[in-house]
């Protein structure tokens, strides 16, 4: 059922901590961080935290890094490649989902707000809980699936076929797309969301696939596939400049295609 109140632990509280700049700093600037640890009991809070800005990196993922290494070092995050490979390091920064690290300070104007990516349950801070949309990734079995023989060699592709690929197998998972998308915020439970629709079309056009037609059918569904409305903020959202609700379309027309 549809609940009209936020529950209790989801509010947040405003007297947060508030760190100051180092004393003699020139460049100061404020970073805003939500944060959240379940164990204690409490409501959310938002810290503040003053950086000396002439001494910390370009990125958010700097400012974090620094927040954790030298004031607080309970901040948790996740990140790993801090060049938009791993994507784990998404979270909403300015009011967007993106990644902490490819984001520039200089690209956000005033203070600096930091939250968890939206719509996902909180395990700590900044670190969403990926469990709910890894199954999902799961349940569209993202490996190619054959039933003719297997060759001596592997199974080649011609060039056009392998162009097929381009602005998908890119992908990174971050979530920055889903957890942008309106559909998914209200019916996650049984909508794939953009990133796993994105993913599910990268096998359907792989001319190495054999199960399209299995896969078409996993999706012909008013809720999997469909619950898509083509709001677009996915492909706006998407830090790698993908564009997820293009396949979403793509794969609506195969299934429609197929009705003949
Ligand atoms: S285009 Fe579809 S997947 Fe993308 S944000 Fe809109 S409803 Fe969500
Ligand atoms: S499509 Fe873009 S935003 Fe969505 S999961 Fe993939 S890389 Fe992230
Ligand atoms: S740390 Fe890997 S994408 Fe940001």
């Amino acid at each position: 059922m549809v609940e009209f109140t936020l529950p209790k632990n989801s509010k947040i509280r405003r007297d947060g901590e508030h760190h100051e700049a180092p004393e003699g700093a020139k460049k100061v600037r404020r970073f805003k961080v939500y944060r959240y640890d379940p164990d204690s009991g409490e409501n959310p809070r938002m810290d503040t935290f003053d950086l000396d800005m002439d001494r910390c990196g370009p990125m958010v993922l700097d400012a974090l890094l620094k927040i954790k290494n030298e004031v607080d070092p309970t901040l948790t995050l996740r990140r790993s490649c801090r060049e938009g490979i791993c994507g784990s390091c998404a979270m909403n920064i300015d009011g967007k989902n993106t990644l902490a690290c490819t984001k520039a300070l200089d690209d956000v104007k005033g203070d600096v707000k930091i939250y968890p990516l939206p719509h996902m349950e909180v395990v700590k801070d900044l670190v969403p809980d990926f469990t709910h949309f890894y199954a999902q990734y799961a349940s569209i079995q993202p490996w190619m699936k054959t039933q003719s023989p297997a060759p001596t060699r592997e199974r080649l592709q011609s060039r056009e076929d392998r162009e097929a690929l381009d602005g998908l197998y890119e992908c990174i998972l971050c979530a920055c797309c889903s957890t942008s998308c309106p559909s998914y915020w209200w019916n996650s439970d049984r909508y794939l969301g953009p990133a796993i629709l994105l993913q599910a079309y990268r096998w359907i056009v792989d001319s190495r696939d054999e199960a399209t037609g299995e896969r078409l059918d996993n999706l012909e569904d008013p809720f999997r596939l469909f619950r898509c409305h083509t709001i677009m903020n996915c492909t706006d959202a998407c830090p790698k400049g993908l564009n997820p609700a293009k396949a979403i379309a793509e794969t609506k027309k195969l299934i429609v295609k197929r009705r003949g």
